[in-house]
């Protein structure tokens, strides 16, 4: 559990860059923000299903959430008796992982909690979970990560791209994510206004990343390709990600397949 500053400061500073945005939370003791529509949630399956229907047409999906990694596998009716028993145990169960099971046309952005080996864990979290961008916390850190309102990050993109950020206040951490976000997001939205017959989508090229960096997505690798002069046709935009892919040692036979089917 933490304390959901963080993930407030990204609701705020999103809401005061003009989003639409809904802030899916956990108990806190932190005021609602205004201009954001918040959905309150226990637990973690609770949250998945909130944060799955909160996507729906969305551009962005940014996970701060300590979500718990376990729940009891039983519940309880009456209070547990301590007498005649020295010890307990109790038995876990793994609860859903969120960031990582909850997919679709938005880019994902989340951050990684360690204590140890930062930019190796926080690097697999954003590959497993097909991240754009993910903001590693050492919570070792007397003044960065739970319950404070300083932070101290590194954040890390799809192409490897390692920035270290000074500490700093958790609202101008959410800042600077969505400066680098912004971009990308922009990126996408030359090529989504065009609907092409015939195709059955283009909404791959919507939102994703900007011409040398890549990631990957729904398993397979993705690439856009920048050029907000003018739209490109799903044809030429394919060309492109096909060229740029090959230029980058990333082409695999499938591509296309992949590309078309979503
Ligand atoms: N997260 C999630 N659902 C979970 C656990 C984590 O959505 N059940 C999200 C967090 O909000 C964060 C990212 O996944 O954006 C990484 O969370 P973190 O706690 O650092 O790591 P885990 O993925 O839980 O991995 P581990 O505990 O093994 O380090």
């Amino acid at each position: 559990t933490s304390s959901g500053k963080m993930g407030y400061a990204l609701a705020e500073a999103a809401r005061d860059r003009g989003a639409q945005v809904v802030l899916v939370t956990g108990p806190t003791n932190l005021p609602d923000p205004v201009g954001v529509e918040i959905r309150k949630i226990k637990t973690a399956i609770q949250m998945k299903a909130a944060v799955s229907d909160a996507v729906q047409g969305a551009d962005l999906l940014v996970a701060a959430a300590a979500v718990s990694d376990y729940r009891p596998r039983h519940e309880e009716a009456k209070k547990i008796k301590k007498a005649g028993r020295e010890s307990l145990t109790v038995e876990l169960e793994r609860n859903p992982d969120i960031l990582a099971e909850v997919n679709g046309s938005f880019l994902k952005v989340g951050f990684a909690a360690e204590t140890e080996d930062l930019i190796k864990n926080a690097t697999k979290k954003l590959k497993e979970k097909n991240l754009v961008l993910v903001a590693a916390n050492d919570v070792t850190q007397p003044k960065s990560g739970f319950a404070v309102d300083t932070n101290r990050v590194t954040l890390i993109n799809a192409s490897g791209k390692i920035e270290e950020l000074p500490l700093m206040t958790k609202l101008e951490v959410a800042h600077i994510i969505y400066d680098r976000i912004v971009p990308l997001l922009k990126a996408g939205t030359e090529v989504a206004h065009r609907p092409q017959s015939g195709t059955p989508s283009v909404r791959l090229m919507r939102a994703r990343v900007t011409a040398g960096d890549f990631g990957h997505v729904g398993g397979g690798i993705f690439a856009y390709l920048q050029e907000p002069s003018r739209v490109l046709d799903i044809n030429e935009t394919m060309g492109r990600v096909k060229e740029i892919l090959k230029e980058n040692g990333l082409y695999t036979q499938n591509i296309s397949s992949f590309c078309y089917q979503l």
